[in-house]
This record gives C-alpha cells, structure tokens and sequence, in this order.
C-alpha cells in the first residue's frame, strides 16, 4: 500500500498507462505516450484492435509508421491486462440520445470497467467531452462502486451544484443491468475504508484521484496535431494537478494550461463547442437572410471580414460529434440547475435546419430552371462531415437527403473518403463506389505536398482518384443528373472544377455549392 502523501509511483516514468477508448482521440494519445512509456490502449471492438495489431489505423489519424513508432504500445480487447495499470484516461464517445439527452453510457461503462482494476493512489484521467461536474459527480461513484475505493478529492471552493426542482431527467446512464457483472473480491484489491470521505488532502490509503483533460484535435486537420495544441490540465487536488500536466507536458510540444479545478477544465471544453456552433449559427442565419435579400453570403463575409476584429466564420451544415453535440451536454447542465438557455439552443436550432434549407434552395432552382422535380437525379457530392475526412458521424448531409426525398427526388452519394459499409450500416445509404464515367479530363494531381485553399498540406485518401483509369473514348457523354449538390468540399471535388462537376448533370442541370469553394459565377447557387 502506498504511504500517504506518496505520489511517486504517479510521476515513475516507467509507470503503466492505459487508454481506455482507442478511437479519433484515445489512439493517437496512446501512439504519442507509447513511444516514450509503457502503455496499454484497450478497446472493446474487436476489429479496431484486430486492425491496429495489423498496423493499420481507419480513422487515419496516424500513419502506420506512427503506429510502429510507438514501441511501447500495446492494445487489446481484454479487461485484465489493464490491471498493472497506475493511470488511467479514458477517451471513449459522449453521444447524445435521440432527445439530445447526454448519453453517459459508455462514459460509465468504461468506468466501471476502470472501477475493475482501480488500486489504491491510482489515477484515473477523464478527456471526453462532458458538462461540468460530470467527472465527480457521475464517473466517481461508478469508480468508487466497482473499485471499493473512495474518491479523494480538495475541498472545493465552490459549493457542489445541486438539480433544479423540476429540472430534465438524470442524462441516459445505464442501468446496472448494462454494466459488467459485479466482480469477485480481489484478492490484490482492498475493501473500501469505513469513515474515509473526501475532503482530505494528499495520497490517503483506500482513496484513488481524479484528473480531467479535454481533448482539441481536430480530424483531418493536418496542422493542429495533437502535440501542438496547447491542453488543459485539471487534477482532483493541486498535487495531482501538478501530476496531471507534468503527466501531459512530456508529450504536448505546444505545452499546457492548468486549470483551477475539474470542473473548470470540463466547463472550458464544452464551451469552446458552443461558441463554435453559434458563431456558424449566426452565419447560418445571415445565410438565410442574405439569400432572400438575393445578396451572396460569401461577399458580405468578405466584404466584413476586411475589418481587423471581424471573425472568420462561414455557413454551413453543423455536423460531427462535437460542435453539434457538445451544446447539448452544457444545455442538459443548464436546465438541471434550473436555467433555460436560450441562445445556444436558438444556435443548436438554426444549425439543425440547414440541411433542409440546401435542398429546399435547390428544389426551387431546379423548379426556376424548369426542371421537374419529382423522379428528378440529384448527386451529392461528399457525405463525411467535413472535408478531407473519412468521419461519418452525426453528418447533416443526411438531412439534405432526407429533405430531398420528400419531394421524390431519386439521390444517389458518392464521397471517395467514406467507407461505403459504415455508410450502409449507419444511415442505410447505398453510396456510390465511383462517378459516373462522364467527366471531361481531370486537372493534373497536385504534387506530393501540395497545399490546400487554406495553405495546409493536403492530405492524400486511400482511394484512387474518382475517375482514375478513365479511357479517352469513355468522355463526353451527357450526366445523369438534373442537379449536383456539392456538400463536402474534399479537395478531389475541388480539382474537379465547377466544369468536371457539371459534366456529370443533363445540359440544363443544377449545380449548388454548399460550401461555397467553386467560384460563384459558375455555380447556379451556393449557402
Ligand atoms: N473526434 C474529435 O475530433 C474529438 C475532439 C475533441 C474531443 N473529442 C471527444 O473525445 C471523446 C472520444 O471521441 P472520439 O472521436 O475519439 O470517439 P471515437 O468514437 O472515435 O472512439 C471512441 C472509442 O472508444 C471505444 N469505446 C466505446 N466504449 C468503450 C468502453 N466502454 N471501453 C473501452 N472502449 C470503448 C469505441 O469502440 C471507440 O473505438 C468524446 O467525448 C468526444 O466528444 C473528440
């Protein structure tokens, strides 16, 4: 047992961390560690541990050299090899349920099965994204529950925020039935202290530690790794905290911010979503101003972003796990202490309705255009949820085809990003595998390193160019299409030109321009 006030086997440089959760966020953290210490990256998909055992990453976020790189790394799909383990940070999904409800279930899943192999002194570091006072107030007791350890944490400053009379239902946790079996007494682990509660400083015999440090990479971004962006740090006592971001800072280049408390740490995430998705939701809405005014959004953005303190921001659909989704954790938080939030909700509604809006906007182009709608062909170009990403989740192309489905419009996708099976399975999209053989000749490819619009390195897909292997004679015909919808802006669309993506429409088709990438006189609307 270790000797109160002991911290040393959290600082060891050889001690174990596990990762629990190897996803967008989990995996690249336990690649970065694993070159440097020992580390254990658990999962409980099978497959994604099948296929980083086999050196491949899906997400590609890293190379498999990067994978090779981390020597120390192991990953499995069993529990039991976590049990060396002295720290432990969990990076698994916090979704929403379909009332936009945070859904804790794999929060407190990976909990419990933390709980399982949790010693005395052991640290257990929270990163996904959750409303503050989530860490203690939700995770603790799954941990102290499962473990038989009590939660040490500093008296807080603050007095703990308490559910507002009538306020929302507890976020969807799972019932005790959906968690693992409780576990037989261990003969390596002590039974809990009687009389040991939190309010006591330091490392005390039958207590463990908290950290929270929120994650910020962004996919498919090239740029911000996740070694160069700045992290906040939080720990569950000033020592620990001090742990915590000693812990992070041999690893992140960019270096870090120590925040006062978790709860602080947990509250800075979630709103640098927020402020996110509204400042996209008051381009959304100026969108929808502007395009009634018949004023280009794109050219009052421009024209206002001449001034030194005019933010950047464009129009958009809002989609991914984050921005879309970390709103509604701070919403859930709000309501329970009893205050309505207006504005973010207001900015979570606009940014919902856009996807309608895009196919709204060209069923009127294609009416103006004397096209006729129903059993009309409508392409949509991308279906990942930004560009240059194989990332699917919570994208709101769907919403567009959706939308245009009500009026009978036949869709076909086509992303060269996506795994078409995810597709299939979590949306029932049939996408497809290649463009329709109609295209003039594509520009040349970028040379190896080109650079993006943005001046970033373009990263490069797994997939051939759309129209690689085309013959000469197969060019020239006329596109199935009565409108093209382009939605995604990866840059193979982008090389394609407003030309190659008209050459896949009827003469008199529609071209829209979601995202606002091709010049405007060549397209026949844009957001
Ligand atoms: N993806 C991003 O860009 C990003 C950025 C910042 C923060 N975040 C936050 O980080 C967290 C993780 O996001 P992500 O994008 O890495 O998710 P992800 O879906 O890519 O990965 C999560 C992984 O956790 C695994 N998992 C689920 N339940 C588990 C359990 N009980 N035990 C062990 N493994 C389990 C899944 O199989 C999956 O491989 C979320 O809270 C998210 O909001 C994500």
């Amino acid at each position: 047992m270790d000797h109160p006030l002991d911290l040393s086997h959290l600082t060891a440089p050889d001690t174990p961390l596990a990762i629990i959760g190897l996803g967008y966020v989990g995996l690249p953290l336990a690649v970065e560690f694993g070159k440097h210490r020992p580390v254990i990256g658990f999962d409980i998909k099978p497959e994604r541990i099948a296929e980083l055992q086999a050196g491949h990453d899906s997400t590609r976020e890293t190379t498999p050299e990067e994978l090779a790189a981390a020597r120390h790394l192991t990953v499995t799909n069993d529990p039991e090899a976590l049990r060396p383990c002295r720290i432990f940070i969990v990076t698994v999904p916090t979704p929403v349920d379909e009332y936009k409800r945070p859904d804790l279930t794999p929060l407190l899943k990976a909990s419990a099965t933390v709980g399982q192999v949790l010693k005395p002194g052991d640290l257990v570091i929270y990163e996904s994204t959750v409303y503050p006072g989530c860490t203690e107030e939700d995770c603790a007791p799954v941990l102290e529950k499962w473990s038989g350890l009590k939660y040490l944490s500093s008296p807080s400053p603050q007095p703990s925020p308490t559910r507002g009379e009538g306020a929302l239902p507890a976020p969807h946790a799972p019932s005790d039935a959906n968690l693992p079996s409780q576990p037989q007494p261990d003969a390596n682990l002590p039974s809990p202290l009687a009389g040991e509660g939190p309010g006591e400083r330091g490392n005390q015999p039958g207590t463990f530690h908290l950290g929270y440090s929120p994650e910020r990479i962004n996919p498919g971004d090239p740029h911000h790794r996740l070694t160069t962006i700045k992290k906040v740090t939080s720990g569950s006592s000033p020592e620990i905290a001090a742990i915590v971001d000693a812990l992070y800072r041999q690893i992140i280049t960019a270096g870090t911010h120590r925040a006062s408390s978790i709860r602080v740490a947990e509250a800075a995430k979630v709103i640098e979503n927020t402020q996110r998705d509204l400042n996209i939701a008051l381009m959304n809405e100026l969108a929808l101003i502007f395009g009634k005014l018949g004023i280009d959004t794109l050219e009052v953005l421009e024209a206002a972003g001449s001034k030194w303190n005019f933010l950047p921001f464009r129009p958009g659909l809002v989609g991914g796990h984050c921005i879309g989704v970390d709103p509604y954790y701070l919403t859930h938080k709000a309501i329970a202490i009893g205050h309505h939030p207006e504005v973010i909700l207001a900015g979570r509604r606009i940014n919902d309705r856009m996807g309608a809006h895009v196919a709204e906007t060209v069923v009127k182009l294609m009416l103006q255009s004397g096209i006729g709608v129903c059993n009309s062909r409508v392409l949509i170009l991308g279906l990942a949820f930004k560009e240059n990403c194989p990332d699917l989740r919570n994208t709101r192309v769907v919403d567009i085809i959706d939308a245009l489905r009500e009026y009978s419009i036949r869709v076909d996708v086509y992303d060269p990003w996506i795994d078409r099976a995810e597709a299939q399975h979590e949306y029932g999209l049939h996408c497809l595998a290649e463009l329709p053989r109609v295209a003039p000749p594509l520009p040349s490819p970028p040379p190896p390193g080109g650079r993006g619009q943005d001046g970033t390195p373009l990263r490069q897909p797994d997939h051939p160019s759309p129209l690689a292997g085309e013959g000469p004679g197969e060019r020239g015909s006329i596109g199935p299409y009565d409108a093209l919808i382009l939605a995604v802006a990866h840059r193979e669309f982008i090389q394609m030109g407003a030309a190659g993506l008209r050459a896949l429409g009827k003469p008199k088709s529609v071209l829209y321009d979601v995202k606002a990438v091709l010049p405007a006189d060549q397209v026949d609307g844009r957001l």
